[in-house]
């Protein structure tokens, strides 16, 4: 298994209130496996994200990620963790604007001392961005900058890839393709991916996706 969460509370204040966010969730994703998340917005999946990404502070339960239990792992084991075996696309993907987009994707490679300049090449062909290595973040569209945040997450071999909303900012079309590609990526490299979308669309390329309403995660069979 590349990821297990039991029995996992969150709560939430938002100055005086308490709210449950997150109760008694569990989950379990395969190596290899493709995992869809969906929900309302504020349902709190982001939040499962950060959990799981040793983000944020687990509050009750256990996510046990490559066999490391996070609640008792040290800010040292969490921060190999995520350098080592994670790669997160954010919801506003996070590239760093100072540096190319042949930097970016060596970026996180490099962070984890697995720097492979021939899968670099290989990732910027398959996801065609050859032509915009040399340029900078600022000067690319939404759909360019969504295909090379993808290359910069899987250029460092995670085995797991969580993915928030990573084609939000593409129509139909555009983040069908990316999809395909993104499934296409992680089964060649045997990376599990839990992947964040508003669309069904979307959701219908992974293996399983889950609806995460009231705190828990019910599985919704596939649309397409
Ligand atoms: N650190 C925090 N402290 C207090 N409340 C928080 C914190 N982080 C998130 N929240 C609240 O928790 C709820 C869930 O937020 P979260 O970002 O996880 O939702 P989401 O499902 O990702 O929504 P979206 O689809 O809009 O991205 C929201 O009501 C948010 O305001
Ligand atoms: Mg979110």
């Amino acid at each position: 298994m590349s990821l297990i969460i039991e029995s996992l509370n969150h709560q939430i204040s938002d100055g005086h209130n308490q709210r449950k966010l997150l109760s008694d969730l569990s989950l379990a994703v395969g190596q290899g496996e493709c995992i869809g998340l969906m929900g309302d917005s504020g349902s709190g999946k982001t939040t499962l994200l950060n959990l799981i990404a040793g983000l944020e502070p687990i509050q009750q339960g256990q996510i046990t990620l490559a066999g490391v239990e996070l609640a008792h792992a040290s800010e040292q084991q969490l921060s190999e963790l995520r350098k080592k075996q994670l790669g997160i696309i954010f919801q506003q993907y996070n590239l760093l604007s100072s540096l190319s987009v042949q930097d970016n994707i060596a970026f996180s490679a490099r962070l984890a001392g697995r720097y492979d300049a021939s899968l670099c090449r290989e990732l910027a062909r398959q996801l065609d961005i050859q032509s915009l290595l040399t340029q900078y973040p600022l000067t690319l569209s939404g759909g360019e900058l969504q295909r090379v945040a993808i290359a910069r997450a899987l250029s460092a071999q995670p085995k797991l890839l969580l993915a928030d909303e990573p084609t939000g900012n593409l129509d139909d079309n555009n983040s069908a393709g990316v999809v395909a590609l993104l499934v296409k990526l992680v089964k060649s490299h045997d990376t599990a991916l839990v992947l964040v979308t508003h669309s069904h669309h979307v959701a219908g390329k992974m293996d399983k996706t889950y609806q995460l309403a009231d705190g828990q995660l019910t599985i919704i069979s596939k649309v397409v």
